[in-house]
């Protein structure tokens, strides 16, 4: 099949990018190990050719929410430590122990459908028990953390078990000095000390999201998760921008153009006509809608460089499209032309920061929305010869 030059929509995954972002996230926290979050197809972008480049750059570790995820990283043949946390009962144990990933325990019920799983299997599950510190998520309750050690070490006294791992997951690690930050790294170092008063011998002890990674060295144990970082996002405005920590931005969303036309003044645009142009003016179709992940809350102020200037959509963001008022002189911009919606924006685009403000949310939800109709396109791939990549350029 013959590709056409000019596409619908397309998000260009940079790997080297991404691979920069993993070597600048390790330099923050040089005495632990650091796990690529490759979540939700790596937070939208790709989740094998992402898992891969932050291998290559020297993760340790990959994680997933779900044994579903953690076990297509498997499937495509990627080895080394695999962590998934979110279980439901009878969920896949048995295939997460023979894949020898490493999977959470939170709670009594999770142990039980491992430890049996694990006798199935014929051989130990490697396991990581997860205290709820404080976010009150997932987790183990400090109240019940004595009678899961407990168990736990009972399973590993029968071989069943192996605890490889106790960690836990912030609250507000992006809002600098929250007290409930200071709060919860004690209650895990007092459970940590419990576990190991008990004889469990963890490999990891972890809790450091993003924020807290570059931002929260005493956080760091002996392992660093990191997900929005490593696809060049910063996890919160407030702590700085993602030039601020060195990183870069690792997607860029575009479209092309799909129809331009000129109407009079007064003309309603898109439904509900919450558009209606002030004077005759061009207008630019922009072939991406709310099923492409376009926020519609974003109807309106999200931002576009179209033609070397930023448009806000005009009106509402449909299922399939939304449109942009390309100005009385916007006849220069032809079908085909390039709408760059986000990228790192250094190239005068907006960021998904931007549609982050435009959507009032946050980038985490702009990036892993982007739908399956939208093509990843992953560029340098696989080599690490991309510019500045060259053993000169380290
Ligand atoms: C348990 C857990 N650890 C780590 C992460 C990574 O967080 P961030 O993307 O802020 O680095 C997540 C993501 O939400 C998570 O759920």
């Amino acid at each position: 099949m013959t590709q056409n030059p000019v596409f619908r929509a397309r998000a260009e995954i940079d790997l080297a990018a991404l691979r920069a972002n993993v070597r600048a996230l390790r330099a923050r926290a040089p005495r632990a190990a650091l796990m690529a979050v490759v979540k939700s197809d790596a937070y939208g972008h790709g989740m094998v050719p992402c898992a891969k480049a932050a291998l290559a750059a020297g993760a340790e570790w990959l994680g997933t929410a779900t044994p579903e995820e953690a076990l297509g990283l498997r499937a495509a043949g990627i080895g080394g430590r695999v962590m998934c946390w979110l279980w439901t009962p009878g969920g896949p144990w048995r295939e997460a122990v023979e894949a020898d990933l490493d999977v959470s325990v939170s709670g009594m019920w999770a142990l039980r459908e491992v430890t049996r799983a694990a006798e199935e299997a014929g051989r130990p599950a490697r396991v990581q028990l997860k205290a709820d510190t404080g976010l009150g998520r997932n987790g183990c309750q400090p109240a019940d953390w004595a009678e899961l050690v407990a168990a736990a070490r009972a399973a590993e006294e029968a071989g069943t078990v192996r605890v490889t791992g106790l960690w836990s997951h912030f609250a507000c690690a992006d809002e600098p000095g929250h007290p409930s930050i200071a709060a919860q790294l004690a209650v895990f170092k007092d459970l940590v000390a419990y576990a190991e008063k008990e004889g469990i011998e963890p490999e990891v002890r972890h809790i450091a999201n993003s924020p807290a990674t570059l931002t929260l060295p005493e956080s760091h144990f002996d392992l660093v998760r990191t997900g929005i970082a490593v696809y060049g996002i910063s996890p919160s405005p407030e702590l700085g921008t993602s030039a601020d920590f060195g990183l870069r931005p690792v997607m860029t969303l575009k479209a092309s153009v799909a129809l331009v036309k000129r109407v009079p003044a007064g003309h309603g645009v898109s439904y509900g006509h919450h558009y209606v142009t002030g004077g005759e003016t061009t207008l630019g179709l922009v072939p991406v809608g709310y099923a492409d992940g376009i926020p519609r809350h974003a109807s309106g102020r999200g931002p576009v460089l179209v033609g070397g200037e930023w448009r806000r959509v005009a009106g509402r963001v449909a299922m399939d499209q939304f449109v942009v008022d390309l100005g009385p002189e916007g006849d220069s911009v032809e079908e085909g032309a390039e709408a760059v919606l986000f990228g790192p924006g250094d190239r005068g685009e907006p960021t998904a920061q931007d549609w982050a403000e435009a959507a009032d949310t946050i980038a985490y939800e702009i990036v892993t929305r982007i739908g399956a109709r939208v093509p990843r396109v992953h560029l340098h791939e696989g080599d690490g010869t991309a510019p500045g990549e060259g053993p000169d350029d380290q």
